[in-house]
């Protein structure tokens, strides 16, 4: 299949170089059972490198598991991974198949794989190299068919020669290694990729699409964009929600890349005592409900992980599905919430304080509801009232929307 459909197929955008050979080898070892590290920094696109292997290979048809290493508790890993019996540990009261068992004929990605504790990673090199397991707690020996994908974000080499990590299973799982480039070496497709986001973010919220000034594109392309493309997909959101005039300039976007000129000031903390760097206190406490619901939405995150690191999909889900279920599409606050490197985000804590500190605080609350009220509006003009989708959409409950409602008086 030619790179450019696949680059459509999956939504990816881009023609750099180091992104199309990334692409390419994924490709040419797809239809092999060839183990793949993915390596590159958090926010690269790593997670398109086993979709992308899986859709071109034999096991298609079979069960794609992505499972966050990082994200399931030291002692229920082994039992998510491989299963478990009856009564194998306390509230053991089911017996369970682990994802290699589910995952057979398909494939596994291995998220964080520099995460695995030690003993789990001696239950995945055996499974690795024998295509062999045994469900904690059991004796009997099975056998599962599975391609294994991993992904780290971390230098290997120092891990292993630390002893964080086998050095016999880093070279099982690095036969092929794939690096997926920072997105500050990527040039042009730094403004493609923001084009695209642009495009969407108007579409869904309604709003004219944002236009970068040729200063504003220079600090794109000149950033060091510590959390990538997703990073990328934050500020260009943000920027898409909160700007009234829809022709960014180099100024505005200074604001949204806080450490463009590596001056480490606290976006608000200026603007409380300097009017000139936010153009409305709008502006200020749009950021401020953003932070809020950032925290709140890694809280649900972690929550999530913590009930089961995994999403399990078998053939008949779309790609759709299974970017959803990977945290890829989700509600459009949640876009704004994917978790970025912290000093990107633009307000932080003590900030909020110093709003408060300066006695502010009925005003921020008024604006805040009127804000919010907002949002409640837009969501359920968006779906023609439906409440169920327009809370979805806001990342609430439908209770808390019926209570909104109520509380607004927004109800027909
Ligand atoms: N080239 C690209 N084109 C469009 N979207 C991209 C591209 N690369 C990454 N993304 C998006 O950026 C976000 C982060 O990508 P992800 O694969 O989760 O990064 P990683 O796993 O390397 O941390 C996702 O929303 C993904 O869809
Ligand atoms: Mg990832």
């Amino acid at each position: 299949m030619e790179l450019q459909n696949i680059k459509q197929r999956f939504g990816i955008i881009g023609n750099d170089e180091q992104l199309n050979r990334a692409l390419d080898i994924a490709v040419q070892v797809a239809p092999t059972d060839i183990s793949v590290l993915v390596t590159g920094e958090s926010g690269a696109g790593k997670e398109f490198i086993p979709q992308v292997i899986h859709a071109m290979s034999a096991r298609k048809h079979g069960n794609y598991i992505a499972v966050n290493c990082g994200a399931i508790p030291e002692g229920t890993i082994d039992s998510e991974l491989f299963g478990h019996e009856k009564g194998s540990f306390t509230g053991a009261n089911d017996s369970r198949r682990g994802y290699f068992e589910v995952a057979d004929k398909g494939t596994i990605f291995l998220d964080e794989v520099a995460e695995l504790p030690l003993a789990t990673q001696v239950r995945l090199l055996r499974v690795l190299e024998s295509k062999e397991f045994i469900r904690v707690g059991s004796s009997k020996v099975q056998k599962t068919d599975v391609r294994v994908v991993a992904a780290t974000n971390v230098n290997m080499v120092e891990a292993v020669s630390k002893g964080r990590f086998r050095e016999d299973l880093y070279y099982r799982l690095n036969t092929v290694q794939i690096t997926m480039p920072p997105l500050r070496e990527r040039g042009n497709d730094i403004l493609l990729i923001f084009r695209k986001f642009a495009a969407d973010f108007a579409e869904r919220y309604h709003m004219p699409v944002i236009r970068l000034d040729s200063e504003a594109q220079n600090m794109l392309l000149t950033y060091r964009w510590p959390g990538n493309v997703r990073q990328l997909k934050n500020v260009t959101e943000q920027i898409s929600i909160i700007e009234q005039n829809r022709e960014i300039s180099g100024d505005i976007m200074s604001k949204y890349l806080p450490d463009y000129h590596d001056v480490k000031v606290p976006a608000l903390m200026s603007a409380v005592d300097s009017d000139s760097q936010f153009s409305s206190e709008r502006e200020i406490l749009y950021k401020v409900l953003f932070d809020m619901k950032n925290d709140i939405n890694e809280l649900k995150k972690e929550m999530r992980q913590l009930l089961g690191g995994a999403s399990v999909h078998d053939h008949k889900t779309s790609y759709d599905i299974t970017k959803h279920d990977l945290g890829m599409v989700h509600a459009p606050m949640q876009h704004i919430n994917e978790h970025i490197v912290d000093e990107s985000h633009i307000i932080h804590n003590e900030n909020e304080e110093t709003i408060i500190q300066q006695g502010e605080l009925v005003d921020d609350t008024l604006s805040l509801s009127a804000t919010e009220e907002d949002l409640i509006r837009k969501a359920l003009e968006k779906y023609s009232g439906k409440r169920k989708p327009a809370a979805k959409e806001l990342g609430i409950s439908e209770r808390t929307l019926y209570r909104k409602l109520k509380e607004y008086k927004l109800e027909k």
